[in-house]
């Protein structure tokens, strides 16, 4: 693949807009399946909990949360573009208002303080310039004793992805970890997920995800 195209393929990771979004949208959700599964499974959701997602892109996973769970969810994504097309995919739970997606970012959230129960993010922190700025918001909306999951990959396996040179930021655990600490939360645990095996341009590497668990303690 040429430098254009990984470009053009970062562009969209960090915000999938226009007709070349749906190609890497669906690519995206096939292969982060996992991992954003296991971060929801990892906040316990309760019964009657506001729970609050950090791009969602197109609300892929919102069905399975709210099938399973009762609980109330907001969505909220930097693409105009996510928000159109995830009201549409979740319109049963929109009309129901069990779910509501809203357009903006975590740099600057649209919440009363202490407004979620739990809040969770997957594969978006590498497109924060101010990640302390983000991580304060998150807190800040959280309810005291609330949770927040935040998942990633670690900077050795997403350097392999020729598409991260173009504009992400890539991370050790250790260094997340120092932000979330930094930022007042207390870290109860980076988990790492059990490696799977995938192909890159005929190489076999370890795709290695982690996923810190917080909570807000005061
Ligand atoms: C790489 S995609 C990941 C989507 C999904 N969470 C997953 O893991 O498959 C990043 C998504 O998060 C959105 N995003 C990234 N940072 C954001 C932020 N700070 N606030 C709101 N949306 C953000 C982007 O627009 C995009 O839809």
């Amino acid at each position: 693949m040429d430098p254009q195209q990984l470009k053009a393929i970062a562009a969209q990771l960090r915000k999938p807009e226009g007709t070349e979004a749906a190609e890497v949208v669906e690519r995206m959700n096939k292969n982060n399946r996992n991992i954003s599964l296991k971060t929801i499974e990892l906040l316990e959701l309760d019964s009657g909990d506001r729970i609050l997602e950090i791009g969602p892109a197109n609300g892929a996973y919102v069905a399975e949360i709210l099938n399973g769970n009762e609980v109330k969810y907001t969505g909220i994504d930097y693409s105009a573009d996510m928000v159109r097309e995830a009201e549409i995919l979740n319109e049963k739970f929109v009309s129901n208002e069990r779910a509501q997606f809203v357009c903006g970012s975590s740099e600057d959230l649209p919440f009363e303080d202490g407004y979620f129960d739990k809040v969770f993010s997957v594969n978006t922190f590498y497109f924060w310039e101010n990640p302390s700025q983000h991580l304060h918001e998150i807190r800040r909306v959280l309810k005291i004793g609330g949770q927040f999951n935040l998942g990633f990959g670690s900077r050795d396996f997403m350097e392999m992805l020729p598409f991260t040179k173009f504009g992400f930021n890539l991370y050790f655990p250790e260094e997340v970890k120092e932000y979330l600490v930094d930022a007042s939360f207390r870290v109860d645990e980076i988990k790492a997920l059990e490696p799977e095996i995938i192909e890159i341009v005929g190489q076999s590497i370890k795709k290695e995800f982690y996923i810190a668990i917080c909570k807000k303690e005061y």
